[in-house]
């Protein structure tokens, strides 16, 4: 495909911009007090080169009590400096344009990490936090208003190119919108006019500030998706009133609340879901619009613009994952990007827990400046057991240094473990991860020896100067009685294919991640799949309750069994809620704090405290966890090669902590 529409130039307001490609605010925590560190210079730097038309610094704080030392801040002078020096750097080096995100969190914002009480336009508690924000009095309605003008004159002082105000998400003007948040009874209160108020009047005051010729313009959900909350017919009014007031040069369209119940970002989301959101603001207003969430699919992303659903494309996460996709795929390298998988663990979930923004297929995210890979000083034969993700980022990495390395895998095909997330709900673009590995390491000069185990014989007899145990894992084993049983299968089996009859009624003994998402793919097994769920649904064939029926009834019934007192502990904050959801929908049961004592032919016994009860079962599924697999370093410890144990061999984690593990060793070697 020729990606003619990615790369047309386009024009906002007075703003040359090289393509369509937009990196939308993305909040990294890469500093602890509002600065712009290194880490985040090093970060945006690449994203830069990378070619990115529009790339978003931010969130920016316009004040204190709307967010915390851990994002950038630009509410005092003095702040504007850091900005200066480091825009004119890219404006030099690269031809991207720079936007600023100004943000102003509300009641997202905790008194834990900005020291202070956040306001809100009424009192009720955030659901995320719990926290009660103090409602904004007519003065505090001034100060902040005045603080996005203060801003924003930083920023056009600063050298940014395009200032972008949020106005939408579950932040402080996305909270005066909603009737969910806003129950004031002022003029910003009550009617939708009077919700829209305090943010057309941000928009106005920085539009009068910065002049008609400074590009502007606002973020906004296209929905909350969120009970009670405003639709994308409010969002289309909000969106026509700003730009009538001449304060927005265009319009960045993204989904849902963060307390919404549908899914917005994770892996589930199916790409371009949210396209329609963009495409009908698109219709009501005359200035570009940009699209976003799950566009990183360069021809959906092409197929998008093509279509007229928005003039721009959010590449966020994909931009996190790999900084050079654009170049990559102007000069048709595309098969070789590192794709976002919509994992979130070392992004979203990074930042609901207060870590700094990593990914887990790019080891370099945040970590630029330390990074580079270069070529070895001394060249070493490399022996590599383990096609995982540890052993062919290794094998990657230790080869583009200039090291000979071959690459063993006992099995058909490379991928190791992440072969048995695919088949898991929402998760088959996990192996999108393999692929794109493979992809990359057919570019380099790695042997790959597939259907061939390293063993010990092999390693005596020609010698290497290093071994590399990347052998990954195996379940961990269950001593129960009737564990032996022919009812009995283990996840990994399940999720290898070796599926039998496993009749209507199923026990999983486990309920972490594993065992979770084993659970709903057994019970999503007969329930009508989603597309034939909406070609139904297209022809109106039956009405909507017969069809959710189909949808949410696989026929099975299947009970989770957890020690633990929270089941998917192991699961990131930004997916679990989703998983417990679907299962919930699939009618799943979820006993916690409960004990497997046997299993029989036809029933399992299960203790919960004090009390035994019997579950009847035609299948019980095991996934109670997995215990590292490295024999081979043991005993290959007396060939004359160094040995090195790396992922899930040398400690059971995640593909983040495998890859980096290769990523790690391969620079050190
Ligand atoms: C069901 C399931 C769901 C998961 N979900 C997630 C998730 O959502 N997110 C996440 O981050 N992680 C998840 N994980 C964990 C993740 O997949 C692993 O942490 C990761 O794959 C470990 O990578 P690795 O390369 O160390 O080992 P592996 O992926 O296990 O790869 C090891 C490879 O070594 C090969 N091998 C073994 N012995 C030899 C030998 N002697 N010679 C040659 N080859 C050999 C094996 O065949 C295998 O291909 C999941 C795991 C499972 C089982
Ligand atoms: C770590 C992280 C932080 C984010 N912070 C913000 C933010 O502060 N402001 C904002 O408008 N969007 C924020 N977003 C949302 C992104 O801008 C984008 O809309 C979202 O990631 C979906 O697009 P993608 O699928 O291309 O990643 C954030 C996303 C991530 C991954």
């Amino acid at each position: 495909m020729e990606f003619l529409k990615l790369f047309e130039p386009i024009t906002i307001n007075r703003l040359y911009i090289i393509n369509r490609i937009v990196m939308p605010a993305m909040a990294l925590f890469y500093t602890g007090d509002y600065s712009l560190t290194e880490r985040y210079r090093a970060f945006y730097r690449e994203r830069a080169k990378g070619g990115v038309g529009l790339m978003t610094i931010g969130p920016v704080a316009i004040d204190k009590v709307g967010s915390s030392p851990f994002i950038l801040g630009l509410f005092e002078d003095h702040q504007i400096n850091q900005f200066l020096e480091f825009i004119s750097e890219l404006h030099t080096s690269t031809d991207a344009k720079i936007s600023i995100q100004l943000m102003h969190q509300g009641r997202n914002s905790s008194e834990k990490t900005s020291g202070m009480q956040p306001i809100a336009p009424s009192a009720i508690p955030n659901p995320l936090s719990g926290e009660m924000p103090r409602e904004m009095t007519g003065e505090d309605i001034e100060q902040v208003q005045e603080a996005y003008v203060k801003a924003a004159l930083r920023a056009k002082a600063a050298g940014f190119d395009y200032v972008e105000i949020l106005a939408g998400g579950s932040y402080l003007i996305g909270e005066f919108l909603s009737p969910v948040t806003n129950h004031r009874t002022d003029e910003y209160g009550g009617s939708v006019e009077n919700r829209m108020r305090f943010g057309l009047e941000i928009i106005t005051r920085v539009r009068n500030a910065l002049g008609s010729e400074f590009p502007m313009g606002i973020r906004v959900s296209g929905q909350d998706f969120v009970e009670g909350g405003n639709t994308l017919a409010e969002s289309c009014r909000f969106c026509i009133a700003a730009e009538k007031a001449g304060g927005a040069d265009a319009i960045n369209v993204t989904g849902g609340w963060h307390e919404t119940n549908v899914p917005q970002v994770t892996s589930e989301v199916p790409p371009g879901a949210f396209l329609y959101l963009a495409r009908a603001i698109k219709g009501k207003v005359g200035v570009p619009v940009f699209a976003s969430n799950r566009l990183g699919d360069p021809e959906l992303a092409e197929k998008a613009l093509r279509s007229g659903a928005a003039d721009m494309i959010c590449w966020g996460r994909p931009l996190i994952a790999d900084p050079e996709l654009p170049q990559k795929v102007l000069m048709g390298r595309r098969q070789e990007r590192v794709p976002c998988i919509g994992c979130n663990q070392g992004c979203i979930d990074a930042i609901f827990a207060g870590a700094m923004v990593s990914c887990t297929l790019n080891p370099r995210v945040g970590r630029e400046a330390s990074t580079e890979i270069r070529e070895a000083e001394v060249k070493k034969r490399i022996f590599v057991a383990g096609g995982g993700p540890a052993g062919m980022e290794f094998a990657l990495i230790a080869s583009r240094r200039g090291h000979q390395v071959t690459l063993y895998e006992k099995g058909d095909k490379l991928g190791g473990q992440i072969n048995l997330i695919g088949p898991l709900p929402g998760k088959g673009v996990y192996l999108e991860a393999v692929k794109s590995l493979e992809l990359r390491l057919q570019s380099t000069e790695v042997k790959i020896k597939l259907n061939t185990p390293l063993t010990p014989e092999i390693i005596e007899a020609e010698t290497p100067d290093l071994l590399v145990v990347a052998t990954g894992a195996k379940p961990a084993e269950l001593n129960i009685p009737g564990i032996d049983g022919a009812n009995v299968i283990s996840a990994w089996d399940v999720l290898c294919g070796d599926l039998p009859n496993i009749g209507k009624r199923v026990v999983v003994i486990g309920g972490g991640a594993t065992g979770c998402e084993t659970a709903l793919l057994v019970a999503n097994l007969g329930a009508v799949p989603a597309e034939i769920f909406s070609f139904l649904a297209y022809h109106r064939a039956l009405d909507t309750v017969e069809l959710r029926g189909l949808m949410y009834n696989g026929g099975r019934q299947v009970t989770i069994i957890e020690v633990a007192e929270k089941p998917a502990a192991n699961v990131g904050i930004s997916t679990r809620w989703a998983l417990l959801k679907n299962l919930k929908l699939m009618g799943a049961t979820i006993r916690t704090k409960t004990k497997i004592v046997d299993i029989c032919d036809e029933y399992v016994r299960i203790e919960t405290g004090d009390a035994t009860e019997s579950i009847p079962v035609d299948t019980v599924i095991v996934a109670t966890g997995s215990v590292p697999v490295h024999d081979l370093a043991q005993t290959a410890r007396f060939a004359k090669s160094e040995i090195l144990v790396i992922g899930d061999a040398n400690r059971i984690g995640k593909i983040s902590d495998a890859v980096r593990a290769g990523f790690d060793s391969a620079l050190l070697v």
